[in-house]
């Protein structure tokens, strides 16, 4: 199957907001992190069977600090303190891949922010 997107603002979300006035997302907005440890979003995505997959986070983040999160698979983290290093702008937006192990059916995939200033603005994953 080709690449699902996930829009964060569809996610489930701790500690954070939707927000939509940094142009360049996609839907009808971004998750704005709670500046905060521990604010978070989570998708829940769908695998037809076991195994790796790529999962695209898409970002930005206008400060120049790194904004690190745990990604975590089903509870278990699987890339600790991944960086989402300053994009430039907040309307600048890249991506950042990571590989994971999905379950057959539904997966949650979390990412969760390690420092005080919280996570970067996260507009969606797209899952392949
Ligand atoms: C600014 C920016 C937000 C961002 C925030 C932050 O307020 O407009 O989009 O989320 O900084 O530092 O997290």
């Amino acid at each position: 199957p080709g690449p699902v997107v996930y829009e964060a603002e569809d996610a489930a979300i701790t500690a954070g907001v939707v927000e939509s006035n940094h142009t360049g997302f996609t839907g009808r907005g971004f998750v704005n992190y709670n500046n905060a440890v521990g604010s978070a979003v989570e998708w829940t995505v769908t695998a037809a069977k076991a195994g790796p997959a790529t999962v695209e986070l898409r970002y930005a983040n206008g400060t120049t600090a790194n904004r690190a999160m745990n990604v975590s698979v089903n509870g278990t983290v699987v890339s600790p303190a991944l960086a989402f290093a300053g994009t430039g702008a907040w309307t600048n937006w890249q991506t950042k891949t990571i590989t994971v192990n999905l379950v057959a059916g539904s997966n949650k995939i979390k990412a969760v922010a390690t420092t005080a200033n919280g996570g970067p603005n996260v507009d969606k994953v797209t899952v392949s």
